[in-house]
């Protein structure tokens, strides 16, 4: 399954552009939770969890930001480098995140409030509970 999803963007050059989602129907779930994370210097890592049973959408609405996300069997690259182009992260995916340019911020929807208990922040446990399932 292709994660890349592409948000509807309404304008044009002259005025810009407006890009947007719908809960439940440009994404497969509801939204219970948005943050976003910014300041970060450039090349720096973030990320290194997975999630047990939430369900994200990441986009970066200025700069660039590199993401690899892991299945327990195989790693793949994807490049957030334009405001509309969003990545639907499903449950149980190991994600590392890389700034790749100065000022880029990164937003998320998210499926479910806060909850440390539902992160994996270990590689090892990650790959038992990949296994195990
Ligand atoms: P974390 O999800 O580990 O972010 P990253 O992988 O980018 O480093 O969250 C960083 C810290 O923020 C961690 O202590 C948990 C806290 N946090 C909240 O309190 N609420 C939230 O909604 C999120 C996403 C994180």
């Amino acid at each position: 399954m292709n994660p890349i999803i592409n948000f509807k963007s309404i304008g044009n050059e002259k005025s810009g552009y407006l890009s947007f989602f719908e809960s439940q129907k440009d994404i497969p779930f509801e939204i219970k939770r948005i943050y976003y994370i910014y300041d970060v210097p450039v090349n720096t890592k973030r990320g290194m969890h997975a999630h047990r049973n939430l369900q994200q959408v990441l986009w970066c609405p200025c700069g660039e930001i590199e993401i690899i996300l892991d299945d327990g069997y195989s790693k793949e690259a994807y490049l957030l480098d334009k405001p509309e182009k969003a990545l639907l992260v499903g449950k149980g995916l190991w994600r590392e995140m890389y700034w790749r340019k100065e000022g880029s911020v990164l937003c998320v929807a998210a499926s479910d409030y806060y909850d440390e208990e539902d992160y994996i922040r270990d590689y090892e446990q990650f790959l038992n509970y990949i296994r195990e399932r």
